[in-house]
């Protein structure tokens, strides 16, 4: 069976860091290398976080540092709030052995494009920062992807403002880059990923499994709902960013639908909204396909399989 090549961006994050542990050791996935750009906290944090998750899980997977800051937006939106002062609170990790290669992510991005087959899937979860600059910096990156599968925005509500989803809103204007590449793009947005609430139900039935990866599921999890229940009221918190590699296991798992995915880059209330053209009123060509559906079963039986392959060891 070929194994789909992706390369995960995110900023960890709790469910960024489910969203590596899932990929890590996939038989339908080849986890390439993992860019980190600042979203949930600062650079130096998500960095340092997603070292921590593959030092804990042993993925010898490389881990390059991106942006640290927006394309133009002078200040960097963070979810301390959610994800706690390290942005990833929670679980009490070793000390960290493991370091971030030299190169920059986004240098890291266009190198391994350009000199692929074009078989490459990008997955962002944090804001879209270093895909934009390495599209910007070199255009021809744009034909090589093969998919950008993301986790972000919403065409019902957004969870930082009414408007706009957090890794939207943290660089609308990387978001527009992406969105008017021309690129095949999967929106996984918070229509979906609201679907997805890990109960602590879940967390039990994810802990029976007993290994590595289903306690560190489970210290990442009881946080993450603590948090969720404080700003939303939620029992059990969405588990967002897994659900774009649970797409790439089993596409079955969504179900999309064919939209034109404009970025509100121009507004002050909404700005990172994205207005997704549901309806079809503007008659321009979609250039998206945005999950309206996720079957939660299926995603729950993905996840708990992704953990039991920490077992086999
Ligand atoms: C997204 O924002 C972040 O806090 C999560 O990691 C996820 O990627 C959800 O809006
Ligand atoms: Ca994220």
């Amino acid at each position: 069976m070929e194994r789909r090549k992706i390369i995960l961006d995110c900023d960890p994050g709790h469910d960024d860091a489910i969203a590596i542990l899932l990929a890590g050791k996939s038989k339908y996935i080849e986890l390439l290398g993992i860019t980190v750009v600042a979203g949930n906290q600062t650079l130096e944090k998500t960095t340092k976080n997603a070292l921590n998750v593959c030092q804990y899980l042993e993925l010898d997977v490389p881990v390059y540092a991106g942006c640290g800051q927006p394309m133009i937006r002078d200040k960097q939106v963070i979810s301390e709030e959610i994800h706690g002062e390290s942005g990833l609170d929670g679980p009490a990790f070793e000390i960290l052995e493991r370091k971030a290669e030299e190169k920059h992510a986004v240098l890291y991005l266009i190198e391994t494009l350009m000199n692929s087959d074009g078989d490459i899937t990008l997955v962002p979860t944090g804001p879209l920062t270093n895909i934009a600059m390495a599209m910007r910096l070199e255009p021809k990156i744009v034909s090589k992807i093969k998919e950008i599968v993301l986790m972000g925005g919403t065409y019902q509500l957004g969870n930082v403002t009414p408007a706009a989803e957090f890794n939207i809103l943290a660089d609308g204007d990387a978001a527009h880059v992406v969105f008017t590449s021309g690129c095949p793009i999967v929106m996984v947005g918070l229509d979906v990923t609201r679907k997805v609430l890990c109960y602590p139900s879940i967390i039990e039935r994810m802990e029976k499994s007993n290994s590595k990866a289903s306690q560190l599921f489970g210290e990442l999890m009881r946080f993450f709902n603590k948090s969720q229940k404080e700003v939303f009221g939620w029992e059990g918190g969405p588990l967002h960013d897994p659900v774009t590699v649970a797409y790439l296991i089993d596409s079955s798992v969504l179900k999309t639908k064919e939209m034109y995915t404009e970025i509100d880059i121009r507004g002050t209330q909404s700005y990172g909204r994205t207005n997704c053209d549901f309806f079809g009123n503007s008659g321009k060509k979609a250039n998206s396909k945005v999950a309206v559906d996720i079957d939660t079963e299926k995603f729950w039986d993905i996840i708990e399989e992704g953990i039991k392959e920490y077992c086999a060891e």
